[in-house]
């Protein structure tokens, strides 16, 4: 029997400019989620914090995503901060001094290394300069976090699988570039849909535009819910 709650393999991305209106995204969201991620776009604005503070304190679990990259001294002390406020997972980008830093500090939060991006494609890797397959890279990345001591990996749906198989089940997987059939992908590459990421082996999904843009958000996440209740019994 699996540890992870089944409710809580949905993770609602509030991407929404204020904490304010992620407070009324919440609320209108209701009992359909209970675990929400707070992200870049919500740092930047006021009141990160107290947002994350308020979630915790009403019973949800929170997943801040910073995606940490810096030097390893700044990364540590960044995640020492953060430390202590209830917070279940967070990301750091897979570089092997960062995550290393990471772990060192992380207490009881889950560390997550961001392998990479969905929004990234093979083009764009060549394009950068990385002549190898991006799934390759994918797996590298997974394989040092596991290494180095981090709880789990964000990576696309159409990698887990290949993860899961290398290195077992220890690394969470948690999957972003969620679309339903024919949804609009918009600036996301690397998508599957809700059923094909926790058939391939994800532990989580992110969901962000497909819920917060819908006409009823709610009713959005109720039927994202409604098919992993099909796919784990409990
Ligand atoms: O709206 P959408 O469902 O595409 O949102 C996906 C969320 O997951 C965004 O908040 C984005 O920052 C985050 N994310 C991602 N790809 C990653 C890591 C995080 O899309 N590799």
């Amino acid at each position: 029997m699996s540890l992870i709650l089944r409710r809580e393999r949905l993770i609602a991305a509030l991407d929404v400019p204020t904490a304010a209106e992620a407070r009324q995204l919440v609320e209108k969201l209701g009992d359909s989620v209970s675990f929400y991620k707070i992200g870049l776009e919500l740092s930047t604005s006021g009141g990160y914090f107290e947002l994350l503070d308020w979630l915790v304190k009403r019973g949800n679990r929170v997943f801040c995503d910073l995606k940490l990259h810096d030097i390893p001294e700044t990364v540590r002390r960044a995640v020492a901060n953060l430390r202590g406020r209830g917070v279940t997972f967070l990301t750091v980008h897979a570089d092997r001094g960062v995550m290393g830093a990471a772990v060192q500090e992380k207490g009881d939060i889950k560390l997550l290394a961001v392998t990479v991006l969905t929004s990234t494609s093979q083009a764009d890797l060549a394009e950068q300069g990385y002549a190898g397959k991006l799934e390759d890279l994918v797996l590298a990345r997974a394989r040092a976090a596991a290494e180095l001591g981090c709880d789990g990996v964000i990576c696309s749906g159409l990698e887990v699988a290949g993860i899961k198989a290398k290195l077992g089940t220890r690394l969470l997987a948690v999957t972003p570039g969620i679309r339903p059939e024919g949804g609009d992908v918009a600036d996301q590459k690397r998508v599957v849909n809700v059923a094909q990421a926790f058939k391939n082996g994800a532990d989580y999904i992110v969901v962000g535009r497909p819920i917060r843009d819908a006409n009823d958000p709610a009713a959005a996440a109720a039927s994202i819910q409604a098919t992993i209740a099909g796919i784990f019994p409990s």
